[in-house]
């Protein structure tokens, strides 16, 4: 497997479409707020390629000011989970959120979605709190955080 994570363009918006559709259906973004992401200073998006073949896709937005960076979505299609790529991508989001001197990563994630809190519990991020009614009446929401922004500093320490 020679998966390839790429900043995505506007011209990638139907393969992200396609990604969100095969993995949200009825409650994919509207292409509107993809496009948003997709074209806005403070969102990015990435694309997981395989063979020149979009599998996933990840889709942020940012405060630079206050150091906070969000993960909106998180896909990859059905046929190629389970090897990585979810990881991947969170990884690159990871990455181009700290080159944007991000240090605060959050999300939402449904409460009854198992595999994607497990995905998120293995990348480093935590449960802070459960939101109720979060996508309709009695489907709850938990919010996840990494933060890391204490790392790599160093802490003098004076020895007598
Ligand atoms: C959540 C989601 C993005 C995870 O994507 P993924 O590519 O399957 O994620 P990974 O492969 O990195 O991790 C999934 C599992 O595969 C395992 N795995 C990772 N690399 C592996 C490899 N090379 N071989 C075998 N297993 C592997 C991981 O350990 C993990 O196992 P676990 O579930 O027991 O902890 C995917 O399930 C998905 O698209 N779901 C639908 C959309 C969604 O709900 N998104 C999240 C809300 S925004």
């Amino acid at each position: 497997m020679n998966v390839k994570i790429r900043l995505a363009r506007l011209d990638d918006l139907p393969e992200v479409m396609k990604i969100e559709n095969a993995c949200f259906g009825q409650e994919r973004f509207d292409v509107n707020i993809v496009r948003a992401l997709l074209t806005r200073r403070n969102s990015f998006t990435l694309v997981a390629e395989e063979c020149r073949e979009t599998v996933g896709a990840a889709m942020c937005s940012c405060s630079v000011r206050s150091a906070h960076g969000r993960i909106a979505s998180v896909a990859v299609l059905p046929e190629h989970r389970n090897m990585g790529v979810g990881s991947k991508l969170i990884t690159a989001c990871e990455e181009e959120f700290r080159r944007r001197g991000v240090t605060r990563f959050t999300l939402e994630v449904a409460v009854d979605n198992a595999t994607a809190v497990r995905t998120y519990l293995a990348n480093g991020y935590r449960i802070v709190s459960e939101i109720s009614d979060y996508y309709s009446r009695g489907r709850s929401a938990y919010n996840m955080e990494k933060d890391v922004t204490m790392e790599g500093r160093r802490t003098k320490v004076r020895v007598s």
